[in-house]
């Protein structure tokens, strides 16, 4: 795999068993994705969006082909490194938040340095930074039912990236927001990706995140049919 290379899919086919038969979700995926990119992928319901990000986010199995995420190829390793891979250098945006109802801001934003055994100050400061950047600062000490739908899913994306993560997978991650909170949210990320060199997969129908998207590839059917870069996209803030 090539260093500058952040996820390397080769030949994939994905199949699901149905009732004795086979589904076949994706087949013939070839993709290469380079450290820094901010990539969506783009097609009808049905074609395949969720099922490969689950698989580069390594919370599926391909049927057949080669999948390397950040060096490591996921079909010939354990569940313990994949576990390892997502703690330390992923970070998941998903439709619904996730968040944990008890806890407040800070402490569903501190969760992934827990995890990563980061150390008290340093994770006190990294959850300030991060929840300063989706701008809920005096929102900190609240529960996710005191935030509003935006607030939650600011909240649930300063939890996917306080850990400085090299990629974020994000499914439909403005799905319940209204354009102004999307617009807010993509500017946000496309930040972070030019200040950290962080790389972005989208899974989306929504043409507002598609507006801020440099590479969109096509999936319909479980097959990519075109892989496209785009001059023009808005910029962040
Ligand atoms: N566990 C499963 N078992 C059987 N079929 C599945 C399974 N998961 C997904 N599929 C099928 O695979 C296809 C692709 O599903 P996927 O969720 O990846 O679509 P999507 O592009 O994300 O759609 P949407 O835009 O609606 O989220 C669908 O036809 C779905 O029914
Ligand atoms: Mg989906």
């Amino acid at each position: 795999m090539s260093n500058k290379n952040v996820v390397e899919i080769k030949n994939l086919l994905k199949q699901f068993p149905v009732g004795g038969d086979y589904f076949t979700a994706l087949s013939d995926i070839n993709v290469e994705l380079e450290k820094a990119e901010f990539m969506g992928l783009v097609g009808p319901s049905g074609s395949g969006k969720t099922t490969l990000l689950n698989i580069i986010g390594g919370l599926d199995s391909p049927t057949e082909g080669n999948v390397n995420v950040l060096g490591i190829e996921l079909g010939s390793s354990s569940h313990k490194e994949r576990a390892h891979l997502r703690k330390t250098k992923m970070g998941f945006i998903f439709q619904s938040y996730n968040l944990l109802p008890v806890y407040t801001v800070f402490e569903n934003v501190e969760l992934p340095l827990l995890l990563n055994k980061v150390d008290k100050d340093e994770r006190i400061s990294m959850v300030e930074q991060a929840v300063k950047s989706v701008g809920l600062t005096d929102k900190m000490d609240s529960r996710p039912n005191m935030l509003s739908g935006g607030e939650c899913q600011r909240t649930a994306i300063a939890r996917a990236i306080v850990h400085q993560p090299a990629l974020v997978l994000a499914d439909e991650p403005t799905a319940n927001l209204d354009a102004e909170n999307s617009h807010h949210i993509m500017k946000i990320l496309v930040r972070l990706n030019q200040e950290l060199s962080t790389s972005f997969i989208f899974a989306t129908h929504d043409e507002k995140i598609m507006a801020y998207l440099r590479r969109i590839i096509h999936l319909d059917d479980g097959e990519i049919t075109e892989d496209e870069n785009i001059s023009n996209p808005k910029a962040g803030d």
